[in-house]
């Protein structure tokens, strides 16, 4: 297929505000009009593509719609919210802050609570921030996403890991304001007020919450929202929930809703750190400051496109002949690797083979809360010891590698990998972070130069201060590897339009919006179109009443086993013929997209 350049015009940067935009759609699910042809556009475009969508986080106006970041509601409230930490860090005792969500959101839960703690370690002082992830460790590397739908066991794992607490200001991050298992918590913090003081981060506005009833629960999302809303107006509940403009392959908040989590719980954070460590007094003008410097993060990043647009190419080709795109990382920049890795399973029906992440290290760099999770399987071999043993005997020309570190790291380290990978693949590349006038490693660097195929380095000029510096490396390095995952998959065809065709759906809000989405592309009704997908999920032409009678967490347990469920479910929508039939058709054709694109077109 022939790829075109792409361009955006301002009225499309704008459109997604208007109410009569997807309305239906909380702006966390609507398709953004920025990459309406991401799926036919050229790698250079994919990247511009991505860069004018992440620039919406920062956008001021917002219409009278939406809220955006830099609303003065939204710096009060993170204002509010630090002071909450601050007066916890000055008094910590029997007190715990927990930062908890599902799937990416409960990987940068992770990612941000080791941070400050490490942070609160190199301070002498004791760790006070807690994570929960919905799954469990398992699920910080890998793909787990029906935990996601279970209110009880949010509430149950927040209540364990805060036991004996007196004190807990809880955290619960869900980006389209939907998942039951933070409902759970949220709720659980709503009726022991006297130790829990509950913050919903995420980027809908509140009437946009979900509001599907939950099974088993007296609430739903929605509900939980008003309550905190109510309390809200007292200052003993608190929503931060700009919004940050619908994701680039619609849904995925992995992207910009993950992006937005990470640098709104670091500004507050990092804001409540200084006024305890450095008496740095909580200002508006500190928090905007800090959201400039992420910003200036985002410049700095696509100021490379070209450069990240040859590793999509190159990642994107190897995904097409089934080979594999590794990421081999150190610090926390490794650790965004496997988060990126994770997610490419259940957003692009991938095997967690395609992509995957290793840290030097391993376990024992990461410090998680249940230690190492090797016995689980390959899966959860996450070592650059376990790449060498496991993969580099097998490593070929078709895989990518790419090496992500900083100058601050050990990059004699670097060097000896890229040795050993360079013996089986010149596919190998590098990206590195160095603050101008940084010298120490240039010695090496030329040698790392020598070995990879391409390097690709930033250099940050007038850097921020230690921790600050290190935040940007990390937001630059997630938006170029979701740059990387998410075009190597749209070059290999995973996306038609903007949409996840191939999305597993193995959750209740992936069920519903894969229902959604046949809708859009069939133009069929809703139960002609969730009839399409229970046959696919059985695989059966005729459903029973066994199966009709079944609820969505049966359906979507069967759909875990299952793969190709919508792309199927879709061409047996659109021709009428049978299940074998449209499986048969989607063999001859293995790009998905290409499958039905041809059968849309002939509809
Ligand atoms: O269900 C899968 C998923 O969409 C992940 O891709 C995402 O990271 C997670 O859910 C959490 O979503 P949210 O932050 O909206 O609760």
């Amino acid at each position: 297929m022939a790829r075109s350049d792409g361009n955006c015009s301002l009225s499309t940067v704008h459109e997604w505000e208007s109410p009569d935009y997807e309305p239906l759609l909380p702006v966390s699910e609507k398709s953004n009009p920025l990459t309406r042809d991401i799926d036919r556009v050229s790698a250079g475009s994919i990247v511009r593509m991505l860069q004018a969508c992440d620039a919406q986080i920062f956008q001021e106006e917002k219409g009278n719609t939406y809220k955006g970041l830099l609303s003065d509601q939204v710096v009060k409230t993170m204002m509010e919210v630090t002071r909450r930490v601050e007066i916890i860090l000055k008094d910590p005792k029997d007190s715990l802050v927990v930062l908890s969500g599902c799937g990416t959101s409960g990987r940068l839960a992770f990612l941000v609570a080791s941070g400050f703690n490490r942070e609160l370690k190199e301070l002498n002082q004791r760790s006070l921030y807690a994570y929960i992830i919905a799954g469990g460790d398992r699920a910080l590397f890998s793909s787990q996403e029906a935990p996601e739908d279970d209110p009880k066991l949010g509430a149950l794992s927040l209540k364990k890991v805060c036991e004996g607490k007196k004190r807990v200001l809880f955290i619960g991050i869900s980006c389209g304001l939907s998942a039951p298992f933070v409902a759970g918590q949220l709720d659980f913090c709503l009726q022991n007020h006297e130790v829990y003081t509950p913050v919903l981060v995420g980027f809908n506005p509140t009437h946009q919450a979900r509001d599907e009833p939950i099974p088993g629960c007296t609430f739903t999302f929605r509900s939980v929202v008003q309550r905190m809303q109510e309390l809200a107006k007292s200052q003993t509940a608190f929503l931060i929930n700009p919004a940050v403009g619908p994701e680039a392959i619609s849904g995925s908040s992995r992207m910009k809703g993950g992006s937005a989590t990470k640098l709104l719980l670091e500004i507050v954070l990092s804001a409540a750190h200084a006024a305890v460590f450095s008496h740095a007094p909580i200002t508006s003008t500190g928090i905007l400051q800090h959201m400039r410097a992420y910003e200036n993060a985002l410049d700095v990043t696509y100021a490379q496109s070209e450069a990240i647009s040859a590793l999509l190419e190159a990642a994107g080709q190897s995904l097409r002949c089934g080979r594999c795109v590794y990421y081999l990382g150190w610090g926390s920049l490794a650790l965004l690797g496997l988060i990126d890795a994770s997610e490419c399973k259940p957003t692009f029906g991938a095997d967690y083979k395609d992509v995957r992440g290793f840290i030097s290290g391993g376990y024992r760099e990461l410090n998680n809360n249940e230690g190492p999770l090797t016995s689980l399987g390959p899966e959860f071999c996450i070592a650059h010891e376990d790449f060498l043993h496991l993969v580099l005997p097998y490593l070929s020309d078709k895989d990518t590698v790419l090496l992500i570190y900083t100058h601050s790291d050990d990059v004699s380290e670097v060097v000896k990998l890229a040795s050993r990978v360079r013996e089986k693949t010149s596919n190998l590349h590098a990206v590195y972070h160095q603050a101008d006038g940084d010298t120490a490693a240039t010695v090496q660097q030329d040698d790392i130069n020598r070995l990879c195929l391409s390097t690709l380095k930033i250099t940050w000029l007038s850097p921020a201060p230690g921790s600050l510096l290190h935040m940007q490396w990390e937001l630059s390095t997630k938006l170029l590897l979701n740059a990387v995952s998410t075009g190597a998959h749209v070059l290999k065809g995973k996306i038609y339009q903007n949409h996840m065709i191939d999305v597993q759906v193995t959750n209740s809000k992936l069920y519903y919006r894969a229902s959604r989405l046949l809708q859009k592309l069939s133009g069929c009704p809703q139960h002609r179109c969730e009839e399409a997908l229970l046959k696919a999920i059985y695989r059966v032409d005729e459903l029973s009443t066994g199966i009709t009678s079944s609820d969505t967490a049966t359906h979507t347990r069967t759909a875990r086993s299952r793969t190709k469920v919508v792309p199927l479910a879709l061409v047996s929508l659109l021709t009428g013929c049978s299940l074998m039939e449209a499986e048969s058709h989607l063999e001859q054709q293995s790009i998905v997209r290409e499958a039905v694109a041809v059968i849309i077109d002939k509809a």
